[in-house]
């Protein structure tokens, strides 16, 4: 299991290899991660992942088209429509002001 902490709400919970966060956060609202398109094209759920990085699957293309025209880095900011987890460990998001 990973432990992943979405702010700025402050929420926490555990989740296993392979899970989509887009299913944990809506599961949880209280998460708080805002969503439009679900489906990589708006970019409104752009989190920035404070930690664990290397605990998430690689973005596909659609995924890294949207964060380039942002201007976003994928090594820091991801879309939370698209992630899923890689592997154990510890991961925090940070949801980007639009
Ligand atoms: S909700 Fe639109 S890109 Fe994720």
């Amino acid at each position: 299991m990973a432990k992943v902490r979405f702010e700025p709400a402050g929420y926490e919970t555990e989740i296993a290899p392979g899970t989509r966060f887009i299913d944990v956060t809506d599961e949880h609202p209280e998460a708080e991660v805002p969503y439009s398109c679900r489906s990589a094209s708006c970019g409104t759920c752009r989190v920035a992942v404070v930690e664990g990085m290397e605990l998430i699957a690689e973005p596909e293309d659609d995924e890294l088209e949207v964060l380039e025209v942002f201007g976003d880095d994928p090594k820091s900011i991801r879309l939370c429509c698209q992630i899923r987890l890689r592997s154990e460990g510890r991961v925090v998001l940070r949801v980007v002001e639009p």
